[in-house]
């Protein structure tokens, strides 16, 4: 048995594909590092998403579509109940996306891909005690979180951190949530029960629930000449440390660097708090250092939810919305990752070992 299913493949994908040795990511034919310099999320999303419907899918008439649903799905909003607001804000998310219609065609991909975008930032605002705001069905979808998140038009540097956030989080192999996905699309469940079952999952501070605790770590250390006790002391209390490490990548993960590089025009504009990256970088240091000196057999770099966390608290995301932000991104691979599963996969049902007791012998 592979304990976790380490190295077992368990689909043929043309969506991703993660080199965990070299360190790199091509989604679609196209390598991560073009991708994010060349690609919008509407890009992307038709990248993703092409050959999976009945439709020829065009970016521009994408833009307009998902601008249309984003407006469709707000109406959700208006009729939330003031129990969801208590909850974590991902499970909010995931609890209004529960009643969105279920299908395996294109309108209600495009609902899931707009429902997140609006549920987030109305979530936050109902738990500051604000308004939602309605969507602007002209804007982006990154603009218009931005603008429903804040009440104003974001700055085009603003808009372009967190395009290049979604693009670079769009798809990433057989992860946990996109294999949660896979399985319930290969039952025929529909979309929106295969969105639920990956949400789920990558809620998880294993998963997608990381940068939130990535920034408590920043906190905690507080200065530069602190971190390498902290970071000693919490690896001596057996803890992980957030940001590092990942199941694929032996080296660096190439997200890490395409969102270090996306927060550089915010820094560069003074919209970013330039002291945060500073300590950031020298935890970064100073964590990689402590992990090759106590676990020398297992190499452990930095992960995509580093730098996420720090991309995420400059657009003015708080750091309960960081795994609903990571949705908002995540569901066109989930998406598309469930449509190859049902048009081109099988049921997923593997096999257990039985290691428990036998019946007892008849007397
Ligand atoms: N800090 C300290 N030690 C670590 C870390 C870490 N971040 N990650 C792994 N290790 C150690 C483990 O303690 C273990 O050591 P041991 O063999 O001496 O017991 C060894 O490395 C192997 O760990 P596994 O749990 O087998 O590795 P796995 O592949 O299952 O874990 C994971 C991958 C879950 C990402 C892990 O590295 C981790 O917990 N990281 C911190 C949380 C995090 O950043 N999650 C986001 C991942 S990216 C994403 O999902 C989008």
């Amino acid at each position: 048995m592979n304990n976790g299913l380490e190295d077992v493949i368990a689909a043929e994908t043309r969506l991703s594909d993660v080199d965990g040795e070299a360190g790199r990511l091509i989604i679609r034919g196209v390598s991560l590092d073009h991708l994010v310099t060349h690609a919008t999320y509407e890009d992307t999303a038709a990248l993703l998403l092409d050959g999976f419907f009945d439709r020829p899918i065009s970016v521009s008439e994408l833009k307009v579509q998902l601008g249309r649903a984003r407006a469709e799905v707000f109406a959700n909003v208006q009729a939330m109940d003031a129990m969801l607001e208590k909850l974590p804000p991902v499970d909010a998310m995931r609890a209004l996306t529960a009643r969105l219609a279920d299908g395996e065609d294109f309108e209600t991909a495009l609902r899931l891909l707009a429902a997140p975008a609006v549920f987030l930032p109305a979530v936050l605002r109902l738990r500051k005690g604000e308004t939602p705001i309605a969507p602007n069905p002209s804007l982006s979808q990154s603009a218009d979180i931005l603008a429903m998140l804040n009440g104003a038009l974001p700055s085009k540097e603003q808009v372009a951190a967190l395009d290049a956030y979604l693009v670079t989080i769009s798809d990433h192999g057989l992860n946990a949530s996109t294999f949660a996905s896979r399985v319930i699309a290969s039952t025929k469940a529909g979309l929106t029960s295969s969105v639920l079952a990956a949400v789920s999952a990558l809620k998880g501070p294993l998963h997608g629930g990381a940068p939130g605790p990535v920034l408590d770590m920043l906190d905690d250390v507080g200065s530069e000449a602190h971190a390498e006790t902290w970071l000693g002391e919490a690896l001596d209390r057996g803890e992980r440390l957030m940001g590092f490490g990942h199941r694929i990548y032996r080296v660096r993960d190439p997200r890490a660097d395409a969102l270090k590089d996306a927060l550089k025009p915010l820094v560069a504009t003074g919209q970013v708090d330039r002291d945060r990256i500073r300590l950031a970088e020298a935890v970064e240091q100073a964590a990689l250092a402590t992990l090759k000196e106590r676990k020398p057999d297992r190499p452990l770099d930095v992960n995509v939810e580093f730098y996420t966390a720090l991309l995420l608290e400059a657009l003015g995301f708080p750091r309960e919305a960081f795994t609903g932000v990571f949705a908002i991104g995540r569901t066109v691979g989930w998406i598309a990752h469930a449509r190859e599963q049902a048009l081109e996969g099988r049921l997923i049902r593997p096999r257990s070992v039985y290691v428990g007791p036998l019946p007892q012998a008849a007397a």
